[in-house]
């Protein structure tokens, strides 16, 4: 018989900052068990070193292909330009990785194919998003049509090359204003930081071409909305979500950080609740 300390994952994280350090801690905390960190990576190495020292110093900083090499299982946590290399290098180890930078995917779809032809694991939160667990049944029966609303306060949309691109400013801003319509493949592009949620919804559903994505900009938004509404044979599903931001980060819900904890719980256990 297998002991649970036998079953302990050794975890490597990639990217400390705001999902990437919450992870960490809530592994040395032992809130999250299953898991013995490994290591920390980051582009800024003074980052993963702040981290390490939150950590009471006892988690190595590394470069980022021994810790693959080492680790079990990979926490990816960086960036959407950033993660498509990262994911190869746990493909070509064969290493379980949890990505939430999905929006990489969109340059390199072939990387799920990949995962999939070489029996490696590839995890892709929720996030701050609800009904990914219905769509995904329902698309069993077929999906006619997703759209996704999000609606969040200018302030976490400041920086986007959507908004940038075309000299736009959202100071103005004074009630809720739709400033993008596309599909999620356009909405990834412009809003790399914030559509996500998007990217995981087309992947769950019906592709990046066919999800519709409308984003306003609410200056009296004080939670971040993600609207979901699709349609298909079972009928319609519907799901709203109001998310509070990350405290040192407007881009990203706090929603996310649990979603990704959660989906390390589930890997460690052996009951699955949801489709
Ligand atoms: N899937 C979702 O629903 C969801 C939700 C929120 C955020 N995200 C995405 O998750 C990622 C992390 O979000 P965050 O809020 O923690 O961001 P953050 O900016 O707080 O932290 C990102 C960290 O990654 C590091 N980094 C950047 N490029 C790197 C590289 N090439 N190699 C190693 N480290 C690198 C940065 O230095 C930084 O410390 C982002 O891509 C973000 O868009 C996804």
């Amino acid at each position: 018989m297998i002991s649970e300390k036998e079953q302990v994952m050794k975890i490597g994280i990639i990217g400390c900052g705001t999902i990437g350090a919450e992870v960490a801690k809530a592994i040395f905390t032992g809130t999250l068990p299953g898991y013995v960190l490994c290591g920390l990576h980051d582009l800024k190495e003074g980052q993963a070193a702040s981290l390490s020292r939150q950590l009471n110093g006892g988690v190595p900083v590394s470069s980022l292909e021994p810790l693959v090499g080492i680790s079990d299982i990979l926490f990816e946590a960086t960036a959407k330009a950033a993660m498509p290399d990262i994911v190869e290098r746990a493909i070509h180890y064969r290493k379980a990785i949890v990505t939430m930078s999905v929006g990489g995917f969109v340059d390199r779809p072939d990387l799920i194919e990949s995962a999939q032809a070489r029996g490696v694991h590839l995890y892709l939160p929720s996030g701050a998003l609800g009904g990914i667990d219905a769509l995904l049944a329902g698309k069993e029966a077929g999906l006619n049509h997703v759209t996704l609303t999000t609606t969040k306060h200018p302030r976490s949309l400041h920086g986007a090359p959507y908004l940038a691109n075309r000299n736009m400013t959202l100071d103005g801003v004074d009630k809720p204003t739709v400033i993008f319509t596309g599909t999620a493949r356009e909405a990834i592009e412009g809003f790399p930081a914030n559509a996500n949620v998007a990217i995981t919804l087309s992947l769950a559903g019906i592709g990046m071409d066919r999800t519709g994505v409308q984003i306003i900009a609410d200056p009296e938004c004080k939670r971040t909305k993600q609207e979901v509404v699709a349609e298909g044979p079972f009928g319609v599903i519907r799901t709203v979500t109001e998310g509070i931001v990350a405290p040192h980060n407007p881009r990203t819900g706090y929603l996310a950080i649990l979603s990704a904890i959660a989906v390390l719980r589930r890997i460690a256990s052996s009951t699955r609740i949801g489709t």
